[in-house]
């Protein structure tokens, strides 16, 4: 998604600006530039393509001046050309923007009406005009931001810089993350606080409907009424060194490193490994989940099939209805609640729009709305009832591994920790699924001992145009997941099935060149797994079976075979997770693709 920066500094800006800009790309982006203020004009430079073709353009043209925004553009209107990438600018107004404004055209029309001449394709470039427009009727720049703010509908946040106003930026959130940070004789604004972190730890969220005037150092907040607002300044965690990739050629390779770690973290809040039990639930939670008579679990991509996942846990341990659904079908469709519902959201980066406008609609439906999120200052963990929080760390490859690996060890407990509240569970039972679960960084750990095979397979498995992933019981959404992993980074076309389904239209598609990968661990599922791999094989199917010793040693003769640790079948959902990741890393290695930030894609998804 697009990312912002504004600083109103104390020396030359468009330098740091470039550094900060470089702290977003992992949210993805096709264009990127800056704008500052010159001897008190707005001068600019932009660019399609990564921010090096910026920085090229900047080391021929250098911009100069303290006061200055920049931008990282995820394409929505128009494709990603110089003339569509951010900044937008009028004689008189420089923005940026991230997210839509959705009645861009009828704005569009009317200004065009009054004589604007408009350069883009963009959405974003109406709010430069409007704000001149209002400038043009004799109001303060500040007050024509604020009135020009109000008048755009849509989800999306914006900052500002003006004409011959030396230290004034203006930002405003309606929708879209705005972080604002303090320092003793500057003052930034940018999309997230990991912008921030080289400038100062100080940092303070906007609220929805704030929009924040800079003058110097100085800075004013107003809420959606245009009062005064005081929002907290906290101290934030977002380290400089977050663009390090400890020594890994991408971030991607480095988080999937980095899970054995990050999922003991997220497992050691939730389980004390004395009993080992369950923490005690928070206030209120116990409670909701006695009385809920049915689950609801939404999210979007990986975190979605982390909520699938969670759906077999949650009906098996705690013997609860659950239902999942996108959330992008969950918002639209009106769903029937139950009087004494909750609802599940699971999301890493917490301001997935969809994921957020389901959690609203739920809440105004009288659910208890739960949230598992890795950004503890996102809007859905701010929004939800109760947070559960995942530890994964910053993620920052578009390809999500840790924070799935993570969501599904909060899950895991908190399907234990439901499962003893509404009685299902005895004391044994729950001992012996914590004690699995602690278990796991290390069983991911000694996995990982095996990337050298992980990566032979990758490379074969980028030979194929298509590559089908099947399993059963929680290794279907896990097929899914694969699936998902594979054709994001590697862009080679791969579908996940529920085993059962094959033979129902998609052994259709089995030749020689169509590698199968079959998700079986050695469960209750195994046997009727391994008679759909069979069906696969006797059409010439090529399988890559991964299971562990007793599921290989039993399935007979395949392509391949991948051996995870022997755990309890409970946990297999996360173990299983690592080698759908590197085989997908590896593939997509070998295709030479932009791993960290594949094609079209975006971190953090804030726009429906
Ligand atoms: O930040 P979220 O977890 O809400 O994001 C949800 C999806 O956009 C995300 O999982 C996406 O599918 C990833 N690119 C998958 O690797």
């Amino acid at each position: 998604m697009c990312g912002i920066v504004g600083i109103a500094g104390t020396r030359d800006v468009a330098p740091i600006i470039l550094e900060a800009l470089r702290r977003l790309e992992y949210r993805g982006y096709d264009s990127a530039g800056i704008a500052t203020l010159e001897h008190g004009e707005i001068a600019r430079r932009r660019s399609p393509g990564k921010l090096n073709m910026l920085a090229a353009v900047l080391h021929d043209r250098p911009l100069h001046g303290h006061t200055g925004i920049g931008h990282t553009r995820w394409a929505t209107h128009g494709a990603p050309t110089e003339a569509n990438a951010h900044p937008h600018a009028t004689a008189k107004v420089a923005i940026v923007h991230n997210g839509i404004i959705e009645n861009f055209r009828e704005l569009r029309a009317e200004l065009t009406a009054k004589g604007h001449q408009f350069q883009s394709e963009t959405d974003s470039e109406t709010a430069a005009h409007l704000v001149t427009d209002l400038m043009a009727q004799g109001l303060a720049p500040d007050e024509a931001a604020k009135q020009a703010v109000a008048r755009l509908t849509g989800a999306y946040s914006i900052a500002m810089i003006f004409k011959d106003h030396e230290g004034l930026l203006v930002g405003a959130r309606r929708g879209a993350p705005l972080a604002v940070g303090y320092a003793d004789d500057e003052a930034f604004i940018g999309s997230d606080a990991f912008a921030l972190a080289p400038f100062t730890n100080r940092v303070s969220y906007l609220e929805e409907g704030d929009v924040v005037v800079i003058r110097g150092a100085q800075v004013s907040i107003f809420d959606a009424q245009g009062r005064p607002a005081n929002r907290e300044v906290k101290i934030t965690s977002a380290s400089a060194a977050l663009v390090d990739k400890a020594g890994h050629s991408h971030f991607m390779a480095k988080e999937i490193h980095e899970q054995p770690e990050v999922v003991g973290h997220t497992l050691a809040h939730y389980l004390d490994p004395a009993g080992p039990v369950v923490r005690h639930l928070g206030v209120g939670l116990r409670e909701a989940l006695v009385a809920a008579s049915r689950i609801t679990i939404s999210a979007c991509g990986t975190a979605y099939y982390a909520g699938m996942v969670g759906k077999y846990w949650f009906e098996k341990l705690a013997r609860i209805a659950v239902e999942t659904d996108v959330a992008s079908e969950l918002r639209y469709r009106n769903p029937v609640y139950p009087d004494t519902g909750v609802a599940l959201f699971v999301s890493q980066s917490g301001e997935t729009a969809d994921t957020l406008a389901a959690l609203r609609d739920a809440k105004a439906k009288g659910q208890t709305t739960i949230a598992v999120v890795n950004v503890a200052e996102s809007s859905i963990a701010r929004e939800a009832d109760i947070v559960l929080p995942t530890y994964a760390g910053p993620e920052i490859g578009v390809a999500s591994t840790k924070a799935f690996t993570c969501q599904l060890a909060a899950l895991a407990s908190f399907a234990i920790a439901a499962g003893v509240a509404r009685g299902n569970l005895s004391t044994e039972d729950e001992k012996k699924l914590c004690a699995s679960l602690l278990e796991t960084p290390r069983h991911i750990a000694e996995f990982l001992k095996q990337e050298a095979k992980l990566k032979t397979l990758g490379e074969e498995i980028a030979k194929a145009r298509d590559v089908l992933y099947m399993g059963r019981g929680a290794s279907y959404p896990l097929a899914l997941e694969g699936a998902l992993k594979l054709k994001e980074i590697s862009y080679i076309h791969a579908e996940g099935y529920a085993a059962g389904e094959m033979k129902h239209g998609p052994i259709a598609l089995i030749d020689e060149a169509v590698p199968i990968i079959v998700i079986a661990p050695h469960d209750v599922h195994f046997e009727k797994t391994i008679s759909n791999m069979q069906e696969v094989m006797a059409r010439g199917g090529k399988v890559l079976l991964i299971s562990d010793a007793a599921g290989i040693a039993k399935a007979g003769k395949v392509w391949a075979s991948i051996e995870v640790p022997t755990t309890n079948a409970f946990i297999t959902p996360i173990l299983y997770a690592i080698p759908v990741q590197l085989l997908a890393y590896y593939a997509a290695i070998a295709k030479g693709t932009d791993v960290d930030q594949p094609r079209n894609l975006a971190k953090s998804v804030t726009v429906e």
